[in-house]
């Protein structure tokens, strides 16, 4: 099927499965490309100089390790195969970035990694720091003092801000969030418990960072932490796939071209997708399958990938941003994202808010796990793949939801 049927298939805010070609050239294409696995390995070896500090600043990281684990969900398998009409020959696990230490989203493997390199590099240029150092010395006044100078500021819908803002004010900088109008109560109110200021923006995800980038113009005391465009997010993000090939072997999972893993992956602007792919591909090349996971109302990623257009706008297909998953709100992706994303992905597809309501709820009746909207949105890829791809096992992402109020919870239960 060409462009134009999945075009029109958006425009008009069906559910698609979209296979993308590029993809049996990754192999090629990462050998190219000026961003290598040593990066992420780098990317790691850093937020392992941090952990001292982390374990005694964040006790729910246990050892300081900002990941989750992989469970396998045979109840929720069964609810799938009831609700699409399906056998599931694979094994079902979920990822359970839902309950990632310190802000609980997939959003802080990015967010917290860039916001600790900008510390270590002010630490560093002024002497206070060096890389032999036991990093719990971080939780020193002097430090928080000599941080305290800056701000660092960051457009969000809501994740992204939790993880810059919580952890910028734990080490002691200014945090300062532009949130767009999708973002949910809560979220703001957390931020403001720990001190970070919260500003709010009547206009969509894309004019929040436009304007957070605005206020950090000329000012060289101020960070802006960039969700278009940032490669330390982006490399945060990379750096869960190191510890990946572990996980999924601890559960006898041992991906290979002839039974590859399917990964489904929440997406908004693209950069944690994007990021994790990149760390998947160089970690299992094309034995791992990754696709993107977007809401039928804000299907940008997925526009980029069909039309080729790395500006893609939702604005092109004449639809309103519309959707109860306020993570994935966003009308156009991330610049730095999308030419990475194209030449790494298998697909993407999408799918309706009441699919991903239908995932809150059965997810929480069936294995007991809290996640909001956003975070359910790659339950759909099971039967995507099982149903046009082929022999595989699947891992759903899960990217937030921990931090939930029980109120809001419950209300999210409640919509049918
Ligand atoms: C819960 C959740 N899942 C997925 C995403 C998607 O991440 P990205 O915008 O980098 O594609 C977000 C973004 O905020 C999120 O909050």
């Amino acid at each position: 099927m060409g462009v134009q049927y999945y075009i029109s298939c958006l425009k008009k805010k069906e559910s698609i499965f979209y296979e993308n070609p590029a993809f049996k050239n990754q192999e090629n294409f990462l050998k190219k490309l000026n961003i290598t696995k040593q990066d992420i390995i780098n990317a790691n070896l850093r937020l392992d100089r941090f952990r001292p500090y982390l374990k005694k600043r964040f006790q729910d990281t246990k050892d300081g390790l900002i990941e989750s684990q992989i469970k396998e969900v045979p109840g929720f398998k069964t609810e799938l195969e009831d609700r699409y009409g399906i056998e599931i020959k694979g094994r079902v696990f979920v990822k359970m970035d839902n309950t990632l230490p310190i802000a609980g989203s997939i959003k802080a493997r990015g967010g917290i990694y860039e916001v600790l390199k900008l510390a270590e590099t002010i630490l560093i240029e002024q002497g206070y720091l060096s890389y032999q150092d036991d990093y719990s010395k971080l939780l020193h006044k002097k430090c928080k003092d000599i941080l305290s100078k800056y701000t660092v500021v960051v457009g969000s819908t809501g994740n992204l801000g939790l993880s810059v803002g919580i952890m910028s004010a734990a080490l002691g900088f200014n945090a300062e969030v532009h949130m767009s109008c999708d973002a949910k109560e809560w979220k703001k109110e957390l931020l403001k418990k720990w001190g970070a200021k919260v500003i709010e923006h009547p206009g969509d995800y894309s004019y929040a960072v436009k304007m957070g980038r605005k206020r950090c113009e000329g000012d060289r005391f101020a960070h802006f932490v960039d969700d278009e465009n940032s490669l330390d997010l982006f490399l945060g993000y990379a750096t869960s796939a190191l510890r990946l090939k572990e996980q999924l072997a601890k559960v006898d999972v041992y991906p290979s071209t002839n039974n590859p893993i399917c990964v489904y992956l929440p997406c908004g602007v693209g950069g944690a997708p994007g990021g994790i792919s990149f760390g998947m591909a160089h970690v299992f090349g094309t034995a791992a399958r990754c696709y993107t996971a977007e809401p039928v109302g804000a299907p940008c990623v997925i526009g980029a990938l069909i039309t080729g257009k790395d500006d893609f706008n939702i604005k092109e297909l004449g639809i309103e941003l519309n959707t109860e998953a306020d993570g994935l709100a966003v009308p156009g992706p991330s610049k730095l994202a999308i030419p990475i994303i194209k030449n790494i992905i298998a697909g993407g597809f999408t799918l309706f808010d009441e699919e991903m309501l239908w995932s809150v709820r059965s997810l929480y009746l069936k294995e007991n796990i809290k996640i909001e909207p956003s975070a359910g949105a790659g339950v759909k890829g099971v039967y995507f793949v099982e149903k046009y791809v082929g022999k595989c096992d699947h891992l759903i992402w899960l990217t937030g939801g921990m931090l939930i109020p029980d109120n809001e919870f419950q209300r999210m239960l409640s919509i049918n």
